[in-house]
């Protein structure tokens, strides 16, 4: 299996350590060519400044897209044209039409194409998702979602609702397995271009209700959710992957292995073109996330909630 890594930066640095790790990196490209000389000198494999060039010189079977979000769509057509399986960090792409044309795309050339939703492999959250699946605690009726963090001043292209809120909507669509039929949002900014704090609210059918709740104000990082169930409140960090279940009489804290949400991630991506597993982020999946961020941004424009109907 051949992998290529197109996108070396910060968040990108830690795919090529995994695929290096996974035996499968064989090339990197970045535009930034002290970056794509640095990452491939390092992990000795053919680095490029082009996708051009990397595309007539190299053989490979699929790509990972590490790049700003404004620029996923043309790198990923490219790559789909010439039948690589891909996996694009999130969002998918800045606008929903755009993820649809992928989608079809990669339908028509039969590879596989696949979203970074990487809370997906937390292993929280598959503990989360396997306590609703088999209503061990009764019906899963709200999520509660926080996640703040310091500004990240690399990212000019978007703002907090398509960088950080989309993990949570792609979280709760994944929890309640279904879409929301209507998002509400409010959202300003105090520092960055774009919005830099949003509360969304996303209905569901039966009266069921996300609440996302995204900063880039606070100084410190805060990650975490909580799963109101029929029985129980499922209270769980992202980061420190610690789950805590209280219910009526007694609070239970479950053991709950530790492990790296981004090579299970990974892993995933590599066993379906492999054929060994089935694709955890369907790329369908993905567009209704960017759906449900341009929704998200336009209610908190004008102020309205927005119906949609997602497939
Ligand atoms: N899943 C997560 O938790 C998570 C976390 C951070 C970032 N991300 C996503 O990862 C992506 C990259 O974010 P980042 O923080 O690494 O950004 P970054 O700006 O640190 O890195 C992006 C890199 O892409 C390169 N680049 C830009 N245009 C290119 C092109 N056309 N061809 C090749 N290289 C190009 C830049 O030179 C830079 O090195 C974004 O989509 C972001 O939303 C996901």
């Amino acid at each position: 299996m051949k992998i290529v890594q197109i996108g070396t930066g910060g968040w990108g640095k830690n795919h090529i350590r995994i695929l290096s790790q996974l035996g499968v990196l064989t090339a990197v490209c970045d535009t930034d060519s002290q970056r794509s000389k640095e990452y491939g000198e390092k992990y000795s494999v053919n680095h490029y400044e082009s996708l051009d060039d990397l595309l007539i010189s190299e053989e490979f079977d699929g790509a990972l897209v590490i790049t700003p979000t404004s620029t996923h769509i043309e790198i990923a057509i490219k790559l789909l044209e010439a039948k690589k399986h891909v996996f694009v960090e999130k969002p998918m792409t800045y606008k929903s039409e755009d993820g649809q044309k992928l989608v079809r795309l990669a339908e028509k050339n039969k590879v596989i194409l696949t979203c970074g939703y990487i809370e997906r492999f937390n292993p929280v959250v598959s503990l989360v998702k396997n306590y609703v699946k088999e209503k061990k605690f009764g019906e899963l009726i709200m999520l509660e979602f926080h996640r703040e963090n310091r500004m990240p001043l690399h990212i000019k292209d978007v703002g907090i609702i398509y960088d950080t809120a989309v993990h949570d909507i792609d979280t709760a669509n994944w929890l309640f397995d279904d879409t929301p039929y209507v998002v509400f949002a409010r959202a300003g900014k105090i520092k960055h271009e774009h919005e830099d704090f949003a509360s969304v609210m996303l209905g569901y059918k039966n009266d069921r209700i996300a609440i996302i709740s995204s900063n880039w104000i606070t100084p410190k990082k805060v990650r975490t959710f909580s799963a109101v169930c029929t029985d129980a409140v499922i209270t769980s960090d992202f980061i420190s992957q610690q789950v805590k279940i209280e219910k009526k009489e007694e609070t239970e804290i479950p053991r709950n292995e530790k492990q790296e949400p981004l090579l299970l991630e990974i892993q995933n991506f590599l066993g379906v073109i492999e054929g060994k597993n089935e694709l955890v982020v369907k790329s369908h999946e993905a567009v209704n996330v960017t759906r449900i961020a341009e929704a998200a941004l336009l209610s908190s424009q004008k102020g309205i909630p927005i119906y949609l109907d997602l497939k």
